[in-house]
């Protein structure tokens, strides 16, 4: 089943949906409830980000996280200064036609020196928020940027990538990638689709496992076909550690859920956190960290059809979001890979 760019535009036009009884937007963002569920503090938090945007400072769970939060107030790793340094390194983002995607392709091209190669289904078309960055842009910017079909649904698509990144000698480097930025994701809008469920009644099949592709398997599918690339290799190349961003949400946390429904969309990002854990033990040997991010409810058209009852100091502008999230991958180690960080670099429990 595939869901048209069309359908998506269609979508966000909805204002208001029926969905707002049940988990609606506090799924995106949990601090988006009545007063008397919040667990919250109410001071703003104090953002690292360059953007002017105050975001409020992030919720805490009931439960405890096995992980060390990520404090966005120390420097940036000696990896991290690395990778953003050198002009042979390549990042890689997927679902980068809109939203977060693409503005993670925007901020890469400012805060590295790299190779940004952006990923989406529809690379080419003209209309596109993508194409019509690439046009704004320099000659010397555009060649860092090299834009490439991806379909996470086609196992085709996926393999074709990895050869891509193989064997192109068009690019400062190849046989390399130092960053893997998963982001593309599908939620629907509860109307026109199946998803988000509000109970089991409402699951579809159809549904269920077109979320559970876009979200889990194709993500996966391509960190295996891309695993030897992100293979750092310390001691012989002296290549800084590779980082992987698994672009989550803090409604696939099982710990903090209290509320239930959305049951396609939860359990797709449930089973990516368990697959970014799993793979953190075995890629730190090879010198890759992982982690899962929960980017916070951030104005795109993911979240459009359920932004009716969001206060404009908690919808955050896509810039700030991706600022954060590089924020605290630039601020990784050891030990946090294999964790689930919200946007300001807190813990959040599995
Ligand atoms: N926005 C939020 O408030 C929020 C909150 C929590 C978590 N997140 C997560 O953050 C990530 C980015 O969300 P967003 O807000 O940027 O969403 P968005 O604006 O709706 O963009 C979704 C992206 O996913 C891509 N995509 C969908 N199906 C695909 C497929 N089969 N193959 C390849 N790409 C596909 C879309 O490509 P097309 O243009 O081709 O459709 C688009 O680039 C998602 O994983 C989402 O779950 C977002």
């Amino acid at each position: 089943m595939r869901f048209s760019r069309g359908t998506y535009a269609f979508i966000a036009t909805l204002g208001g949906s029926s969905m707002m009884r049940l988990p609606s937007i506090r799924a995106l963002h949990p601090t988006v409830v009545p007063t008397m569920m919040m667990r919250h503090s109410t001071r703003v938090f104090l953002s690292s980000s360059s953007s002017s945007f105050q975001a409020p400072e992030p919720p805490t769970s009931k439960a405890q996280s096995i992980f060390p939060d990520v404090d966005l107030t120390a420097s940036i790793t000696e990896s991290a200064r690395q990778r953003n340094s050198d002009p042979n390194a390549v990042f890689l983002v997927n679902g980068s036609s809109r939203g977060i995607g693409l503005q993670m392709v925007k901020s890469l091209v400012e805060r590295t020196q790299g190779t940004i190669v952006a990923c989406c289904r529809t690379p080419d078309d003209p209309t596109s928020p993508l194409q019509q960055y690439l046009q704004s842009l320099s000659p010397t910017l555009q060649e860092r940027i090299h834009t490439v079909p991806l379909d996470l649904q086609n196992q085709t698509s996926i393999d074709a990538l990895g050869d891509y990144l193989k064997t192109t000698t068009t690019m400062h480097s190849n046989n390399r990638l130092d960053g893997l930025f998963n982001v593309a994701g599908v939620l629907g809008d509860g109307s026109t689709t199946p998803g988000p469920e509000r109970s089991l009644a409402r699951l579809e099949r159809q549904w269920l496992e077109h979320t559970l592709q876009v979200n889990l398997v194709g993500h996966v599918m391509l960190i295996q076909a891309l695993q030897r690339l992100l293979k750092s290799n310390i001691q012989k190349e002296d290549r800084p550690t590779s980082v992987i961003v698994n672009l989550s949400a803090r409604v696939g946390s099982i710990a903090d859920n209290e509320l239930g429904g959305w049951y396609s969309y939860r359990m797709s990002k449930a089973a990516l956190n368990q697959a970014t854990r799993t793979m953190a033990h075995e890629l730190k040997r090879q010198g890759t960290c992982a982690i899962a991010v929960h980017p916070g409810t951030t104005d795109t058209d993911l979240s459009k059809p359920f932004q009716k009852n969001v206060r404009a100091e908690k919808l955050f502008p896509v810039d700030f979001t991706v600022d954060q999230i590089l924020d605290v991958v630039d601020r990784i180690d050891d030990t946090h890979t294999g964790g689930l960080y919200d946007w300001a670099g807190k813990a959040i429990p599995f």
